[in-house]
């Protein structure tokens, strides 16, 4: 009966983190969506806390049970709760390390087990599970680390020559203890398999230590992919449908947001882990030395050219995360609309620090969805527009990705916008961005830059419009 509730309890979260998943495909349903998978983990925890039993007993160490959960949750809430908007893609990578560490420790606590079950022959084909879930959730963990600390600016890239050839050996080394350890080990070794976390540990950190710049969004949609797989393996360990189905989920989903950001740096993800060794640093790669003098545009004239448009596109990029600007941004569009101005937005898929970051910026300030256009259909459209407005981005509107091939950027689609008749670029001084590399538009015959915080120069200019 137990047993029955508790299948029953597994299935409908399954099915809540599939419909949650569906969910969060979309700004307008991705906060429910949120609640309902929540909802169905929340029932997971608990169904398995008091209805799982083990040769008739439930699990029993309550204490130490509910004291994790007390600690997680506080420092969980109190960490969402407190972080800002721009540190939120580091969050997510911290967050996703920590799922990685998990499905690391229970294959740490299972083979403890293992090697104190004496006499007891084990089947392969759990040890396999177990040694699987260690390597990917350590490297999981070491690389998402490694990936926080180089979105927060305090890791920079690091590469040394043949450090290609030195990853490929760890990995060799890694897989061949793992068969060794499994297939021929007669006692498994407790050393061999810390061998293989520690060098787990290791090859996470080389493996995400090289990536650079542009490159960062598919090293995160990746890490999050084996966190998944990572978490899977568990649920094959514990016969845990619910673990099971979670994990997959993430692993697809994480696999599916890898093959969208190649797709969208125009990279095959070979390419981004092997052909990108030394290429940009966080603000502080080679950076291509670009030539020229550049104009700069009042607030006034930005006002009346704006105001006097047919059309305008807003380029939203990290920058204006940065300044917390979209509310004030959402204010011009309204205000420039009232006056008959068509406005919309252009998003680029890499803009801003983690996937969807402009999506989910401006729907907080509740700019309307079908004003967001996709790169692919912006820049169809910017032949058509008066003035494009670039507010804090950079790297994603560098013609090098269309022009210098020694750029690290080089194939990356960008957005078109010179296409429009006059660009106007909003930041608060020439510094290049996340590439670390120095932008040619904006010393363009058709650019004009327009320097200061975000929020306050969209803030200046919506007072000034209303007073033209
Ligand atoms: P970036 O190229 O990083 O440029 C942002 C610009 O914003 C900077 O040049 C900066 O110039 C300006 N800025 C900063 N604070 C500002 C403020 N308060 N007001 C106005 N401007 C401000 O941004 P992007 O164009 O959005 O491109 C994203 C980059 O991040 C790409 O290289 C992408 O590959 C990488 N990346 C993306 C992701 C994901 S998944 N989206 C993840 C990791 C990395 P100033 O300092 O002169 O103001």
């Amino acid at each position: 009966m137990e047993q029955n509730l508790l299948t029953l309890i597994y299935l409908i979260s399954s099915v809540t983190f599939i419909v949650g998943l569906k969910m969060l495909s979309h700004p307008a349903t991705a906060r429910n969506g949120n609640f309902v998978a929540a909802f169905g983990m929340t029932i997971a925890i608990f169904g398995t806390i008091f209805h799982y039993q083990e040769e008739g007993r439930h699990l029993g160490n309550y204490p130490w049970i509910f004291g994790g959960i007390l600690i997680g949750a506080v420092v969980g809430t109190l960490a969402a709760k407190r972080v800002k908007m721009t540190a939120m893609p580091e969050m997510v990578s911290l967050f996703n390390g920590m799922g990685g560490a998990c499905a690391a420790l229970i294959s740490l606590v299972e083979f403890d087990h293992l090697s104190h079950t004496d006499g007891v022959s084990v089947e392969p084909g759990f040890l396999l599970i177990i040694v699987l879930g260690l390597i990917i959730g350590s490297v999981s963990f070491a690389g998402s680390i490694i990936a926080w600390g180089k979105l927060n600016g305090s890791i920079k890239d690091y590469s040394f020559k043949g450090q290609h050839i030195f990853n490929l050996l760890l990995l060799g080394v890694i897989i061949g203890l793992a068969v060794y350890l499994i297939g021929w080990m007669p006692t498994q070794s407790i050393v061999v398999f810390y061998v293989i976390f520690f060098l787990s540990l290791l090859y996470g950190i080389f493996f995400v230590f090289p990536i650079g710049g542009a490159d960062m969004p598919v090293v995160i949609s990746l890490l999050n992919s084996f966190t998944g797989v990572a978490a899977a393996c568990g649920g094959f360990l514990y016969e845990n449908k619910v673990m099971l189905t979670g994990g997959i989920l993430v692993g697809a989903a994480g696999t599916l947001l890898t093959i969208l950001m190649c797709k969208a740096m125009n990279r095959s993800l070979t390419n981004v882990l092997i052909g990108s060794f030394g290429a940009s640093a966080v603000g502080g790669g080679p950076s291509t030395s670009v030539q020229g003098t550049h104009k700069e545009i009042s607030l006034s004239d930005t006002a009346v050219l704006m105001s006097y448009a047919n059309k305008v596109f807003i380029v939203p990029g990290y920058g204006l995360a940065v300044a917390q600007a979209q509310h004030a941004c959402h204010e011009l569009e309204k205000l420039l609309e009232s006056k008959g101005v068509e406005v919309k937005y252009a998003i680029h898929p890499v803009a801003g620090r983690m996937p969807g970051h402009m999506n989910v910026l401006l729907a907080e300030a509740d700019v309307p969805y079908d004003k967001l256009l996709e790169m692919e259909q912006a820049n169809e459209e910017f032949s058509t527009t008066d003035v494009v407005l670039i507010l804090g981005a950079n790297d994603v509107v560098n013609p090098a990705a269309k022009t210098d091939p020694s750029s690290p950027i080089y194939g990356m689609p960008i957005l078109d916008v010179e296409l429009a008749k006059h660009v106007i670029v909003n930041k608060r001084s020439m510094k290049p961005g996340y590439a670390g590399i120095e932008n040619e538009l904006f010393f363009r015959p058709k650019t004009s830059m327009l320097f200061g915080d975000a929020k306050k120069v969209l803030q200046d200019l919506v007072a000034e419009i209303k007073n033209l």
